[in-house]
């Protein structure tokens, strides 16, 4: 059965008018290594921690601002929420379709609430907490091209054309602001492109930045904006002791209007300086260390990287099943080939590269849970291939081949064959990201042993179901003067340090939306779903 809504009702939860407070006993292990008699053993200890959230039920009239808004990404996310917030319906040669939000997690997922007369209840992911309505969003943001959102749609070829023709009136009016472009950092084929551009140095970029979204605020009426950066894929920036490395070190370089500062960094900097959360749904380094460091000072979120849409969402749920199944992926190689604008600035090998990287982590963790399967140090061979090919335009094709060893030597290859449009993937992913980022900052919470509530760390790991290279932070790390070669090695190795201190990356599918499920219900008091199903065994 399906449900709507419900309500708690439990000791441990308390409705009041602008809050839900939740007492919730976080039930977790504690690991000590003993020297019992002489001989060193593992003792597991379990532990009970109470822990205290508050959720604000206020639910603002948000904005969210996109870089890259005239992109297919940017320009099928608005068509898409106008769609349904009109009731838009349109003829397919199959069919009349209707607008809807299939592909995202908080609008078209379900979870499982409880049993009623031996029953299963489901209902909305969105029922857990009161969160933003997409058709109450008001869109906004940045593009160096200065095509109107309509002509953006039309450019972008994804849309069915009746669709296109009905969604035309409400886009032609929205027109996106220049944007901060700097040739060195995105594909030279691009420059065509870059006829909407914000002028003079880099601190004045900044400043530029701040006064848009403070403008767009107030145009707008909206309590809070998000911005996220659905812009062309950037090369890698040099991380360098004295440029980026510290949050002193990156404003002193602001000021000296340093060449190595990316767009990207520069528009995380205006909105880390404003408060307003930036999320960045490409591969490339704009969280430098120095940025991470000012996100933490201000407290000001900041969540990535790469939006995980397709390829990397189904090896993120082949190899854990794979792993965890106690079979031993040995080779896992991926191609890719699309037409759209993306794929042909992926065409260039340096944001070739950082789509690269951040394709290639993703399985790190299921492999070191493993040691059965994998020697200390050894990995699957993982190979991504990406090149454009014009003719398929938005409609990418993701071709991919696992080998794995299996029972007394054999082998087992599974072989996978993707055809999607691009953009109909990210859309929905985009709208979960600003939705739960805006959600995220309106619970504060506190362990026992915490005075006072707090938000989540600024750095926001409860994004990473919707992220390929989930963001973490990166403490004090001392990189001299690498060339970008090197630096990206080095990503690549401490990627999996870039948490919070101690938090470990998970890329485990089912294991980030669990996550991410479980601490919402604990905001309600509602245990944790354990699949246990006791009251039936
Ligand atoms: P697109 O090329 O159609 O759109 C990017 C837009 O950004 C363009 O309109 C361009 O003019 C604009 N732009 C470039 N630099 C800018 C700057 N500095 N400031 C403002 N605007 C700027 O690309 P698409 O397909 O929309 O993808 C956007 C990004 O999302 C890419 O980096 C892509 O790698 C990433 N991504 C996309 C996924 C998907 O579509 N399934 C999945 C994962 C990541």
């Amino acid at each position: 059965m399906f449900i709507q809504s419900f309500k708690v009702e439990s000791p441990n939860v308390k409705y009041t008018e602008s809050e839900i407070e939740s007492v919730y006993n976080y039930e977790t292990t504690e690991l000590v290594h003993e020297n019992k008699n002489g001989s060193y053993q593992w003792v597991v200890k379990p532990k009970t921690v109470k822990y205290e959230f508050k959720t604000n039920t206020d639910v603002p009239k948000l904005g969210v601002m996109l870089v890259g808004w005239g992109g297919n990404n940017g320009s099928t996310l608005t068509g898409g929420v106008i769609a349904n917030r009109e009731g838009i319906s349109w003829a397919t040669k199959d069919k009349i379709q209707q607008a809807n939000y299939f592909g995202s997690l908080t609008q078209a997922s379900a979870i499982r609430v409880g049993s009623f007369q031996g029953e299963e209840i489901y209902a909305p992911f969105k029922s857990l907490l009161p969160m933003v309505n997409p058709d109450d969003i008001v869109f906004g943001g940045w593009d160096i091209s200065n095509l109107n959102l309509a002509d953006a749609m039309a450019r972008a070829k994804v849309f069915d054309i009746d669709l296109q023709k009905q969604l035309r009136p409400y886009m032609e009016s929205m027109t996106p602001l220049p944007g901060i472009f700097d040739p060195d950092f995105i594909a030279a084929n691009q420059g065509d492109r870059a006829n909407n551009v914000i002028k003079g140095t880099k601190k004045e970029q900044v400043q530029q930045i701040i006064k848009d979204i403070k403008e767009f605020k107030e145009k707008s009426k909206v309590d809070k904006v998000v911005v996220l950066w659905t812009a062309n894929t950037e090369r890698y920036s040099n991380v360098v002791v004295g440029l980026n490395d510290t949050e002193e070190n990156l404003l002193a370089s602001l000021d000296r209007n340093e060449a190595e500062i990316s767009p990207s960094t520069l528009y995380a900097i205006a909105c880390v300086m404003e408060n307003v959360p930036f999320i960045n749904g490409s591969p490339q380094n704009t969280f430098v260390p120095g940025l991470i460091d000012l996100a933490i000072r201000r407290n000001s979120l900041i969540g990535g990287d790469d939006f995980k849409s397709g390829q990397t969402k189904m090896k993120s749920v082949l190899v854990d099943f794979l792993v965890g199944a106690g079979i031993k992926p040995t080779s896992i190689v991926s191609y890719n080939h699309l037409g759209n604008n993306d794929g042909m600035n992926l065409s260039a090998p340096q944001t070739f590269r950082s789509k690269e990287i951040s394709k290639s982590n993703v399985v790190d963790d299921m492999v070191n849970s493993n040691a059965i399967l994998y020697e200390p140090g050894e990995h699957p061979d993982h190979v991504v291939v990406i090149k454009y090919v014009p003719y398929v335009a938005d409609s990418k094709r993701a071709m991919d081949e696992y080998t794995s060893e299996i029972f007394m030597g054999g082998k087992n290859t599974i072989v996978l064959h993707n055809t999607c449009e691009d953009s109909l993937l990210a859309a929905p992913i985009i709208l979960d990201l600003v939705l739960l980022a805006e959600l995220s900052t309106r619970i504060q919470f506190k362990a026992e042993n915490e005075g006072k509530f707090h938000s989540f760390h600024p750095v926001a790991t409860i994004l990473s179901y919707l992220t390929k290279a989930p963001l973490v932070s990166l403490n004090s790390l001392s990189i001299h003067n690498m060339k970008f070669w090197k630096v990206a090695k080095l990503i690549i190795v401490v990627a999996t340090t870039q948490v919070p201190p101690g938090t470990p990356v998970v890329n485990a599918l089912s294991k980030q939306r669990a996550m991410l499920e479980n601490i919402m219900r604990a905001c309600v008091g509602l245990a944790p779903e354990n699949n246990m199903i006791l009251e039936y065994k």
